[in-house]
């Protein structure tokens, strides 16, 4: 049954009250908050990362008020045309106020120049992203974007980094190394290899051009109907989400691809501050808020990303919420590559009110205690997710959920899944409390036309 919903006029100048009184007790806020920033710094203007970050965060508090996020990017501008401080921070800075701005085509440039601006200091390196990176240099040699001059002697460069770096993982039993803490012959070897570089030496690749203003949706879809069951269920799962040609460039750059630099355990991580800033997704994202207005209304696009599997079994990646309202998962890998497993379990749990971040965004190591918790997380209810190629689960971001352990044994078509988060999670728990909206109804997962009954299992 469909929860009332109150639109008499009363009730909205009551909330736009509730929402000016609000604005204007955290503009209050800001100032006392940068007066006391400009005593601690060491100049008048204090220290303008921090300035920044604040004007930031009220304005995401504030429900992406504009005004505080215009005062965080006059900020940014003024501190980047000083040039006192490291660009990276403040260029990352400025495009999480973009994107909250909902100017997604300048916040995508924005993250392009941090991805250019990374830090030697911060650089990692692990035996299975040397390996990756192998694959990734003939790849680029075939697709003629590097010539064989460059890419065979980097592979090479690779392979002996990689002999090095076995040893010393293997002696250290650690998976990852600070590459400063490497022996110079090492650091050498990888500075020769292009290693973390390559995304300066590739010039974008002809078909990611073709797609800065170019609709990658399944026109075919019936999104009015999806719409209507994410606003009853909370979970849609949406087949042949993408078009044809859209799949297949974004199936190319996951290949292709110089962002997946971020480390973690077992997989790889393209996120936008790495570089992973395809026009597609910027597409994909301003029509998804066309298509769906009801759901994506003042939810601007907040974080991406592409996670990419290098083991051929793994479990993936353990029970955990994201902070978001709005979570589009999106697998891209062939489905005749996967042998085993690979869906998600989406849980009906929900972290409590007032619960951090870092306590449900953080996936256990013991896997005793991440057995135990699925266990648990079980018991409370699940929607069960098979795993298909361009298949699409879209759910209330704060939702637990787990992948299914996996079996994809080609290393050419390793899994790869896309995530967009949309909008925050304070501004779903307000929702919820008002219990006036699709957050709080839960019947269970709805596919829509095209999703086999027996790709989902409910209980
Ligand atoms: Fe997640």
């Amino acid at each position: 049954m469909r929860a009332h919903r109150c639109t008499c006029g009363a009730a909205e100048h009551r909330r736009v009250a509730v929402h000016r009184n609000r604005r204007r007790r955290a503009a209050g806020l800001a100032f006392r908050a940068l007066r006391q920033l400009r005593v601690l710094g060491t100049g008048r203007e204090g220290d303008p990362l921090m300035e920044a970050g604040l004007w930031h965060v009220l304005g995401v508090g504030c429900g992406n008020l504009p005004r505080m996020l215009r005062r965080s990017l006059r900020t940014i501008k003024k501190a980047i045309a000083a040039g006192t401080m490291r660009a990276a921070p403040l260029r990352r800075m400025e495009a999480e106020s973009l994107l909250r701005l909902r100017d997604y085509r300048a916040a995508f440039e924005a993250f392009t120049k941090v991805a250019r601006f990374a830090s030697e200091e911060d650089l990692h390196v692990a035996p299975f992203r040397l390996r990756h990176d192998v694959l990734l240099l003939e790849r680029l040699v075939a697709a003629g974007r590097i010539s064989a001059a460059v890419g065979h002697p980097a592979a090479q460069q690779l392979h002996q980094a990689l002999t090095s770096l076995g040893e010393e993982c293997m002696q250290g039993q650690l998976w990852v190394a600070r590459v400063t803490d490497l022996p110079i012959e090492v650091q050498e070897s990888l500075r020769s290899a292009l290693y973390d570089r390559l995304e300066c030496v590739c010039p974008t690749p002809r078909q990611e051009l073709l797609w800065e203003d170019k609709d990658p949706l399944n026109s075919e879809i019936d999104w009015d109907a999806l719409e209507e069951d994410f606003l009853d269920n909370g979970l849609i799962v949406v087949d042949e989400f993408f078009c044809a040609e859209a799949l297949q460039e974004l199936w190319r750059y996951s290949m292709e691809g110089t962002c997946f630099r971020s480390l973690r355990p077992g997989y790889l991580g393209a996120f936008p501050w790495d570089g992973c800033v395809h026009p597609l997704l910027r597409c994909a994202a301003e029509r998804l808020e066309e298509r769906l207005p009801r759901i994506l209304h003042r939810r601007p696009l907040a974080r991406w990303w592409l996670f990419k599997y290098l083991d051929p079994g793994s479990s993936g990646i353990g029970v955990h919420a994201d902070e978001a309202a709005v979570n589009f998962n999106i697998w891209l890998t062939p489905t005749s590559a996967c042998r085993r497993g690979g869906g998600m379990e989406i849980y009906r749990s929900v972290p409590g009110q007032g619960t951090w971040t870092a306590d449900f965004n953080s996936v256990r190591s013991d896997a005793g205690q991440e057995e135990v918790c699925r266990a648990a997380m079980k018991s409370g209810g699940v929607d069960y997710v098979a795993y298909r190629q361009n298949r699409a689960c879209v759910f209330v971001s704060d939702r637990f959920h787990a992948s299914e352990p996996f079996e994809f044994p080609d290393v050419e078509n390793p899994r790869v899944n896309l995530t967009l988060l949309f909008g925050d999670r304070h501004e779903v728990q307000r929702t919820r409390r008002s219990s006036s909206s699709f957050f709080v109804r839960r019947s269970g997962a709805s596919a829509s036309p095209g999703a086999q009954a027996s790709d989902l299992r409910i209980s």
